[in-house]
């Protein structure tokens, strides 16, 4: 008879009862595995248990429970007293990563995470022993299958950016405030965690700069389509100058990007680095019982010794104005030279264009163009340049383009 593992559980709401439910289907099998029987031993919830009550019985602590406090206290509380830790709560990682990683070292406990980020998709294993070899250049990810999913809706069958998060939200895709997905942040925490793994250097959720989708409109869609473009809400985490970068914007991909084809709720990351070309893993990307399978696989893992824990090795400085090629779609009177002044202003920016689609709706035209790389500040100086111009209708909109196809 295989001795007991006592699993303290933080939480019982969509994935901490996924995951008791989950260690009772399989604890027969990890017993071969690891050579001990998990077994939950207590639970606090709102209403139910105490945190001394929990940590004295376990052997690892499971949190589940969500936001800043009072997770961040218990799950400090359970390394010093020596237990390991398996979260799947991005928002604390992304904000007091260091703190718990620290206090993780100083204890010789492990703080696994796998569940913070793209749910069931194995990406921080990969990042953490796969890829360490590696030095990685860059991370695109689709993070948040909320907004994928909408994306994907408003493509598919045109619908508006307000039909489609309704539609998520009947098929319980979105939650009823969708505040964190739409607005990027949820996905920026996310990277935040992605860009500390893979250039070891502090990142703060603060110093990720991110966009959401709620200004897209249908109307980008169908022009996008006509350029053979497809528009994700990508995180990219990656060197520049020295430094990093990280952000969250909607982008639009060329078919040959290995992130055009991940459509619905789904997550994907793509990892670049010179020796490995591309590695890119998808799968789904949230729910219960997925991101229950993610923190079960990191409780099996700290039962198997030894533990990994991320060092900071580098000081890298967080650059906010990178290179990216852009989408811009204007409104403008129907006249001759209009398409020379753009050009000519843009020209001044050092910014070349890639494709031109116009297309005539009576005295007005709308002007779509696609421009290949140029800093952002430089593209962005001359949009306001452009916007004052006489024949404007309407504010241009911008969205970046990820130029990057891998074959
Ligand atoms: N849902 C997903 O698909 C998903 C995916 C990936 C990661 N995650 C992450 O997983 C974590 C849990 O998410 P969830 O969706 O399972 O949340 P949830 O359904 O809201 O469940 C939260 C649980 O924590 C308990 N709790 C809340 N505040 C507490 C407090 N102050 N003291 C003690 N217990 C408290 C709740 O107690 P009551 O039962 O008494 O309310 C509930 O059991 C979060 O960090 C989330 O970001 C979730």
């Amino acid at each position: 008879m295989a001795e007991t593992y006592r699993v303290g559980l933080l939480g019982h709401g969509t994935v901490g009862a996924a995951f008791a439910e989950l260690l009772g289907e399989r604890a027969d099998e990890i017993v071969p595995i690891t050579g001990l029987r998990p077994e939950i031993s207590a639970v606090l919830t709102r209403s139910r248990g105490t945190f001394e009550e929990v940590l004295e019985s376990a052997d690892l602590i499971v949190e589940l429970i969500g936001g800043i406090e009072p997770a961040r206290s218990y799950v400090l509380r359970a390394m010093q007293a020596g237990r390991h830790v398996v979260s799947a709560n991005k928002q604390l990682l992304s904000q007091h990563g260091e703190e718990l990683w620290a206090c993780a070292r100083e204890n010789g406990v492990q703080l696994r995470f796998e569940g913070a980020v793209a749910g069931v998709v194995p990406v921080i294993r990969v990042l953490q022993e796969s890829l360490a070899a590696s030095r990685v250049e860059r991370i695109h990810g689709i993070v948040n299958g909320t907004t994928n999913y909408i994306l994907t809706e408003m493509a598919a069958r045109g619908l508006s950016y307000a039909q489609a998060l309704g539609q998520a939200q009947e098929l319980g895709y979105a939650e009823a405030d969708p505040t964190d997905d739409v607005t990027g942040r949820d996905a920026a925490a996310k990277m935040a965690i992605l860009a500390r793994l893979a250039f070891s250097t502090p990142v703060h959720l603060d110093q990720v700069v991110y966009e959401g989708i709620e200004h897209l409109t249908a109307d980008d869609m169908e022009y996008a389509k006509e350029l053979g473009l497809g528009l994700k809400l990508i995180g990219t985490a990656e060197r520049v100058d020295g430094g990093i970068s990280v952000r969250v914007h909607p982008a639009f991909l060329y078919a040959a990007h290995p992130l055009a084809s991940v459509h619905g709720p789904f997550n994907a990351v793509t990892v670049e680095s010179d020796a490995i070309t591309e590695v890119t893993l998808s799968g789904p990307g949230a729910g219960g019982p997925q991101t229950a399978t993610a923190v079960l696989g990191d409780v099996i893992s700290a039962m198997i010794p030894p533990a990994s824990t991320p060092e900071t090795t580098a000081a890298l400085t967080v650059v906010n104005d990178v290179e990216s090629a852009f989408y811009l779609h204007m409104e403008v009177a129907d006249r001759p030279g209009v398409l020379a002044q753009v050009a000519e202003l843009l020209g001044m920016q050092g910014a070349s264009i890639r494709s031109v689609v116009q297309k005539g709706l009576g005295e007005h035209a709308r002007l779509v163009l696609i421009l290949h790389p140029l800093l952002e500040s430089r593209f962005y100086a001359g949009v306001h340049l452009i916007g004052q111009l006489d024949f404007i209708r309407s504010a241009p909109r911008a969205i970046r383009v990820i130029d990057e196809e891998f074959t």
